[in-house]
């Protein structure tokens, strides 16, 4: 995810001049995120990425979808310079991440907040405590950590809930542990005008939202689509027919319907 900011060091010009948003945003910046042409070879030879080119705008929410093994944790950690691509660039903003000096990257990072699956609570520290702690790994200063973290519960509806703890989080709250609490929360971070990239194997959900998908396999982008469903609308036809000739009994060969 990529947060907006009005002040950081990786916008690529100063605006002197106050535009309209709508114009600033369409026409004079960047998108966010570019990927020109990037491979990622890992030591023993396996393709991670081949040949990746995509661009995602500020303010999209894109779902990134593909089997597993397809290069899907890959892209996500050449955006945070976690992985250093074998060729081609990483862009941010307009700005080739493989120029930015090692003192830079927490920057990056925390401008491209990313939540992996495997993300863990601290049982025994209270929800403030554990956003707090969040912030703090990503190098977030005190006062930062202050301002921040009330935004962030508000924005997720647990602003009354900062002296409980994890396990106390259940009821009329958002639940973060179901795919649909999720949702609503990347909904809302999005509406601030976020940019929200969903790694996923969540066919139905991706299948409701109907927001752009991009899908990989072996590496490659094999399909981008805008408000798109999580198999294309072909391969979901196919595996129809499939079914259909399954039941029926027929062969390969032969129509289904
Ligand atoms: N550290 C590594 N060393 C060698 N090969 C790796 C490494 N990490 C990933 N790979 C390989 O790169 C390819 C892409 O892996 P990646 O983890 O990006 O897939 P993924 O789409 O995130 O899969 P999943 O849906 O299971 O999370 C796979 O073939 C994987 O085996
Ligand atoms: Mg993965």
């Amino acid at each position: 995810m990529a947060r907006r900011q009005t002040s950081d060091a990786l916008r690529t010009r100063p605006r002197t001049t106050r535009r309209p948003e709508h114009l600033t945003e369409q026409r004079s910046r960047p998108p966010i995120v570019e990927l020109r042409r990037v491979t990622k070879v890992y030591p023993g030879g396996h393709v991670g990425l081949e040949h990746v080119s995509l661009r995602v705008d500020r303010g999209e929410f894109v779902f990134l979808v593909g089997p597993t093994g397809c290069g899907k944790t890959t892209l996500i950690k050449t955006l945070i310079r976690e992985i250093r691509p074998t060729e081609g660039e990483v862009l941010i903003a307009g700005r080739d991440i493989a120029s930015l000096s090692d003192k830079k990257v927490p920057q990056l990072r925390r401008r491209i907040g990313t939540v992996f699956q495997d993300y863990k609570l601290l049982p025994n520290r209270s929800v403030y405590d554990n956003v707090a702690y969040a912030l703090q790994v990503i190098g977030a200063s005190r006062s930062e950590i202050r301002k921040k973290v009330p935004d962030a519960l508000r924005l997720v509806g647990l602003a009354d809930k900062v002296k409980n703890y994890p396990d106390q989080l259940s009821g009329g709250n958002l639940d973060p542990n179901t795919s649909i609490g999720i949702m609503q929360v990347l909904y809302r971070i999005n509406r601030t005008g976020t940019t929200v990239v969903v790694v996923t194997h969540d066919r139905e959900m991706v299948d409701k939202m109907r927001r752009r998908v991009i899908q990989l396999d072996s590496g490659r982008v094999v399909r981008d689509q805008a408000a798109g469903t999580y198999t294309s609308d072909d391969e979901s036809t196919r595996e129809f027919a499939r079914r259909v000739r399954e039941e029926m009994g027929l062969d390969d060969e032969s129509p289904a319907y």
